[in-house]
């Protein structure tokens, strides 16, 4: 079978919402210490941010910021991290096993924020706290003053709100690990308490649910069920979370986890909608994917983890992924996957953003590098602009261990009505053969390849890494080409591409 799709604005799955192109900040690691924030480098601005690492999340083009965790934020006291630096407590981290200074608070970060160019998204703690903090936090957050936390919050130096729109209601509440886990229906309930709460302060608040860690839980399925069940009027988005990694030498599989991830959002917006049916509601519940990447959690587990009860590090090295091109190459199918479902993905954190599983490392006092994953975000944030579009791809199959026969090639298109240009994104997973792609573009007239770009390497190991940087980046791919109302393009074995049009 050779392979074609068609690109057709009429062919439309939903308006692109920015927040698919989010990130996610947690204290963790080296995300925040001597990651976006190191004094003493040379790079360092007034308050301690590092200018290399800002010019690089710009460069990004990240929208929403889900902060601060993650399991972080299940023991969290959101009122250690404001006022007066020199007061702030330094705490036990129980989630990663660190000290947490406190030196950088919601204020900080805010501001940081404002340097990148990004939204904040909060996380509430609903592990160990409950209804009454996320209020306070609330108050703290987004009331303009003349309440005791707004006042607080004008005197610790901010006289505007912060103006939170997003916030998650707790972090992984069907995980084990989790500091206060809870059945789905205990949590259903509290969930459901603490979202009207809020919503007696600012009913247009954006809420999100949480769903399960992955979709490979075993309380997957009946926990979204009974979870929304609870919320279903409260809330406005179900949260996905998602790693995925090469496990076992098996490169095939790991190509297809977009197929996985496919699965598990189909599988979530079915049951989201069975639970809107039962109530006889017509409001959708949208998806908030704001924990997805390729994560080598097993070397968390074997090499990286922290214990000892005397034994509190500051920013230690955790979650160090240094990711490879077939890393990079799934990386870029899974935001196909997201841009596939834009209809009910409206929402997606890439977790994370510096140093812990990111796409931009950092080493203390010397440089900050694009990681291989930098490439398609980038891209893909840059020039998915307007609205998906369903391709109709017909590809040839392959035989993988976990998912059986799945496509060879995946790709998603997209159309901006307003400027007409088009984008389209495209893996080859095939380890061997490259395969030329032709795309039916006759829709449209006057389209011309204004960028064609892929990322592969004939070391698919390949790494930027401290000793080489520069290593991996993304390649001009010539084979793009127009004529009589078809696009062509040859994709390497291996390879993420994306081709704008206009
Ligand atoms: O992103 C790393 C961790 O993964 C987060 O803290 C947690 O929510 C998830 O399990």
């Amino acid at each position: 079978i050779s392979a074609r799709l068609t690109i057709d604005p009429r062919f439309a799955v939903g308006p692109i919402n920015r927040r698919l192109f989010g990130s996610f900040v947690e204290h963790l690691g080296r995300c925040v210490y001597d990651g976006i924030y190191e004094p003493g480098h040379p790079t360092a601005d007034a308050e301690g941010f590092r200018q290399d690492v800002i010019d690089l999340v710009s460069g990004l083009g990240v929208s929403a910021i889900r902060y601060p965790g993650g399991n972080f934020v299940s023991g969290f006291r959101w009122e250690d991290s404001v006022g007066p630096k020199e007061e702030r407590p330094r705490r036990l981290d129980l989630a990663w096993h660190s000290t947490e200074t406190n030196e950088v608070g919601l204020h900080e970060f805010a501001s940081w924020l404002d340097k990148v160019g990004s939204e904040l998204m909060l996380a509430v703690n609903l592990g160990t706290r409950g209804t009454l903090e996320a209020l306070d936090l609330l108050e703290y957050s987004n009331i303009r003053g003349g309440t005791a936390l707004s006042d607080r919050r004008v005197a610790n130096g901010r006289a505007e709100p912060f103006d939170v729109r997003m916030w998650c209601l707790g972090n992984e509440m069907d995980g084990p690990w989790q500091l206060g886990h809870r059945s789905a229906d205990d949590y259903g309930k509290i969930a459901s308490q603490t979202a009207k709460a809020l919503r007696q302060v600012d009913p247009d608040l954006e809420l999100v649910v949480c769903g399960s860690s992955s979709a490979h839980m075993p309380t997957f399925g009946e926990w979204e069920r009974v979870v929304l069940t609870h919320t279903y009027d409260d809330v406005d988005y179900i949260s996905c979370h998602a790693y995925y990694e090469e496990r076992g030498g098996d490169l095939g599989s790991f190509l297809a986890s977009a197929v996985d991830m496919d699965h598990f959002i189909e599988t979530v917006v079915a049951t989201a909608d069975h639970v809107g049916a039962v109530k006889g509601s017509t409001k959708k519940i949208d998806i908030s994917f704001d924990e997805w990447n390729v994560w080598y959690i097993d070397r968390y587990h074997g090499v990286d983890k922290i214990t000892g009860v005397d034994n509190w590090p500051v920013a230690p090295r955790l979650l160090e992924d240094a990711y490879s091109v077939a890393d990079a190459v799934v990386f870029g199918n899974l935001m196909i996957s997201l841009l596939k479902h834009a209809d009910r993905v409206t929402s997606a954190s890439l977790a994370q953003l510096v140093n812990v599983i990111a796409p931009i490392m950092t080493e203390p006092g010397g440089p900050a590098w694009k990681q291989t994953t930098y490439f398609p975000f980038a891209t893909t944030s840059r020039l998915a602009v307007g609205h998906a579009l369903e391709v109709r791809l017909e590809s040839p199959t392959y035989t993988t261990e976990v998912y059986g026969e799945v496509p060879v090639l995946d790709a998603v298109a997209t159309h901006d009505p307003e400027t007409g240009a088009v984008a389209l994104f495209l893996v080859n997973r095939d380890q061997n053969e490259s395969h030329e792609v032709t795309v039916d573009i006759s829709a449209m007239s006057g389209l011309v390849v204004t960028e064609a770009v892929s990322l592969w390497d004939d070391d698919r190991s390949a790494a930027n890494t401290l000793h080489d940087t520069e290593r991996v980046g993304l390649k001009p791919n010539d084979s793009a080409t127009v004529e009589g109302g078809r696009l062509t393009v040859t994709l390497p074995p291996v390879s993420w591409t994306a081709v704008s049009l206009s």
